[in-house]
């Protein structure tokens, strides 16, 4: 049997670098191997759970959808769809917020992060975790490949399908997380000490975004915060993040070992060798990306048409689940 993956990201901002290692990526290596069928949601339904302008947020769906479509997942061979088409999402989020212990929603450390930057705190953010565990339990999901701050996350959707089995009877497969090893966490180039984030993505020279331009990314990279040594080797050493993290990129891009990667850098004469070399992996990846997605964004009614194959696929998927559910739960189905 194949194992069913699911993941998804938020149309909310734009995608960086971080996002396209730890996350989008993956993706596409999952769709090769014939032992995975693979699902992957634009979920514009998470990303209301901080204030969007309504417009902007239309237009950063349609083009993370182009962009799935341009990094390289197929529609004919990956699942793509948008959570918000979908009502089994949303339906079956409520019915395991019933089961779903607040408790549980209150140790939430990314909730925890996002809410003491806010000035009202959204019911949705609160519950956003939940909404997640339908998005991956409704599909029969075996495996969930997230970046390293997804993980509690996927823990909670293993919990509240642990839990609605015990009350109602064997129904969820519990997901596993599946955190890549390399680049699971992709730190901003201003500051290393911090995860790369959407929400930053907007300060100069904190990401690298994917549909950056080529002299952008490298400027960016030139300026990525390092130490004031030279020595070019992976280290956990605090002073040496920055470095750290470009050779994280370097190795991810590139899929070499680490020691091959210090190897390439045994005769730099500095960082400025190391950041130009990093600069050029980066490019050499993201400009076909960049060049075929403006493409994609000329034809939106292709993209409406994929988007309604999707929408198909997905309820065909779901929806006898969530009568299963419905039924277990006590309501008329
Ligand atoms: P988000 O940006 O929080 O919507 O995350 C979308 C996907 O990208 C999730 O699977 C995250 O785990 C992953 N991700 C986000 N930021 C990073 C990062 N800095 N490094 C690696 N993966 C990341
Ligand atoms: N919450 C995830 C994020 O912000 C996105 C997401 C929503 C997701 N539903 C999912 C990821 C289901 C994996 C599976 O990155």
């Amino acid at each position: 049997m194949k194992k069913r993956v699911f993941s998804g990201i938020q149309p909310s901002e734009v995608i960086h670098i971080g996002n396209y290692i730890g996350a989008v990526r993956r993706w596409v290596e999952l769709q090769n191997d014939p032992e995975k069928e693979n699902i992957f949601c634009v979920v514009d339904l998470h990303a209301l759970t901080v204030r969007q302008e309504p417009e902007k947020l239309r237009e950063r769906t349609m083009e993370l959808m182009a962009l799935f479509i341009a990094v390289g997942l197929d529609p004919e061979k990956s699942l793509l769809f948008l959570q918000s088409h979908v009502s089994v999402n949303a339906e079956g989020a409520w019915l395991l917020n019933c089961v779903t212990p607040e408790a549980w929603l209150k140790k939430m450390t990314q909730y925890k992060d996002k809410s003491a930057k806010q000035e009202i705190v959204l019911t949705g953010l609160f519950d956003y975790p939940v909404l997640m565990a339908a998005d991956i339990l409704f599909y029969d999901t075996d495996e969930v490949p997230v970046g390293e701050d997804q993980k509690q996350h996927v823990e909670l959707a293993r919990n509240i399908a642990e839990r609605f089995n015990h009350h109602y009877g064997e129904t969820f497969i519990v997901p596993e997380p599946v955190i890549g090893k390399v680049g699971a966490r992709i730190m901003g180039l201003d500051d290393p000490t911090a995860k790369m984030s959407k929400s930053s993505a907007h300060i100069k020279g904190h990401a690298i975004r994917l549909l950056d331009e080529p002299k952008d990314i490298e400027k960016s990279i030139m300026r990525a915060v390092t130490d004031s040594g030279s020595d070019i080797r992976f280290s956990k050493e605090p002073e040496k993040a920055g470095v750290n993290n470009l050779l994280s990129i370097y190795q991810a891009l590139t899929k070499k070992s680490a020691e091959e990667v210090e190897r390439d850098f045994a005769n730099a004469r500095g960082y400025g060798d190391l950041k130009k070399a990093v600069a050029q992996v980066v490019i050499a990846e993201t400009a076909p990306i960049r060049e075929r997605h403006a493409e994609l964004m000329k034809d939106r009614g292709e993209l409406t048409r994929i988007i309604n194959m999707g929408t198909e696929k997905a309820r065909a998927i779901s929806e006898p689940r969530l009568t299963d559910v419905k039924r277990k739960m006590g309501l008329i189905v």
